[in-house]
């Protein structure tokens, strides 16, 4: 019966994380950096943690291989309460969970070689065992041709391949990420956050990672949390906490778009109009519920034949249209009765919220 009951807490969850709270004794009174935290992080999906600086994402990520105790609750890893493990299966539970950081953390007197090649060494494993690994996983960053070079000759983005083929020698199931792309420029970000899904992929690693860098989230996350002063403030997938933020932080930290209107559309009557024709202006909003592609022609077909595109950004989260299009509306029509149809409209196309701006 325990069995099976571990059995399905596995099925459930990887990592499961229940009423976490972290507080620091420091010289000048207790910092408490995380309160009341569950989480639940699915195995082998690509977890993100966002929040300002001092939100407590490092303190949360790294109780997940206690390089800190959480004060209270409790971090249990395939059903298993790491909080009981003693000190040598502590040392099981670091292996099976790998870490890079921001500042890659390299030896700098050592090789790319020595580095990836140092906590196999430690681990008392045999020179042809520890020759082979290190082979491949230098073959699976990229740097089979480095192997012999000090981490001053490289550049950041081949120092953090360094940093991931050291987190994976003993083949964790697990690797937690503090901010890992930060020091790299755009485009080694891009080739680390490829590197980083094609290992989810291959070897079905669950990932856990902290960015400031949304589009990283963006890029490769299924999941993200928001955390606010040591609390979880929103979480879900990538589609829906970045395509229709609730919290406030969150709505900062993805830096909502608010669109420049064209001065004649600003809350004006034409100038060059007749009469009482004014301009109608809606804000569009896909949030990815629905899966469809917002269709313009139905939307013009609802809204009335006056209606033009002032200004578009549909952009695609794990497949789902998710964004704005602000569209103008030409009329001699009560701003009433258009406004009922577009709202007939968001009835009608899921995820689609609108918001009138001006007229
Ligand atoms: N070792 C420590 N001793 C005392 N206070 C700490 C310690 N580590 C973190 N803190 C405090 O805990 C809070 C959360 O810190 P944490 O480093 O987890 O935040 P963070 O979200 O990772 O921030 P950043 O984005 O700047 O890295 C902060 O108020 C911080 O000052
Ligand atoms: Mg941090």
């Amino acid at each position: 019966m325990d069995r099976l009951a571990t059995r399905i807490e596995q099925s459930l969850a990887h990592i499961r994380l229940g009423a976490i709270g972290k507080t620091y004794d420091t010289g000048r009174g207790a910092v408490t950096a995380l309160e009341d935290i569950d989480l639940d992080i699915q195995r082998g999906e690509i977890f993100g943690i966002i929040g300002r600086s001092g939100a407590g994402k490092s303190s949360l990520i790294r109780t997940l291989n206690r390089l800190e105790d959480p004060s209270s609750g409790k971090v249990v890893i395939d059903g298993r309460d790491i909080a009981t493990l003693d000190e040598s299966q502590l040392v099981g539970l670091r292996r099976r969970v790998g870490m890079i950081f921001q500042h890659f953390n390299l030896m700098s007197a050592k090789t790319v070689w020595q580095n990836v090649a140092l906590p196999l060494k430690v681990a008392g494993t045999s020179a042809a065992d520890i020759e082979r690994r290190v082979a491949e996983l230098l073959e699976l960053v990229g740097l089979a041709e480095k192997r012999d070079r000090y981490p001053a000759q490289l550049s950041g983005g081949q120092k953090q391949r360094v940093g991931i083929a050291r987190a994976l020698v003993h083949q964790p199931e697990i690797l937690l990420c503090d901010e890992a792309t930060s020091a790299l420029d755009p485009e080694s970000t891009q080739a680390i956050l490829a590197l980083l899904k094609d290992i989810n992929q291959r070897l079905g690693l669950t990932i856990v990672l902290i960015t400031h860098e949304m589009e990283v989230i963006h890029e490769i996350c299924h999941r993200v949390v928001v955390l606010e002063r040591g609390r979880v403030v929103e979480q879900g997938p990538v589609w829906q906490v970045f395509g229709d933020p609730q919290h406030e932080v969150t709505r900062s930290l993805l830096g909502t778009v608010h669109h420049d209107l064209p001065d004649d559309l600003n809350g004006r009557i034409h100038p060059e109009r007749s009469g009482e024709a004014r301009a109608l202006l809606l804000d569009l909003h896909f949030t990815g519920v629905s899966r469809r592609d917002p269709d313009l022609l139905s939307i013009a077909s609802v809204l009335g034949a006056g209606t033009r595109l002032v200004h578009g950004g549909i952009d695609r989260i794990q497949g789902r249209a998710q964004g704005h299009l602000l569209v103008s509306v030409d009329s001699s029509e009560p701003a009433e009765d258009i406004l009922h149809r577009a709202r007939g409209l968001a009835d009608k196309v899921g995820g689609l919220g609108y918001v009138a701006l001006a007229h």
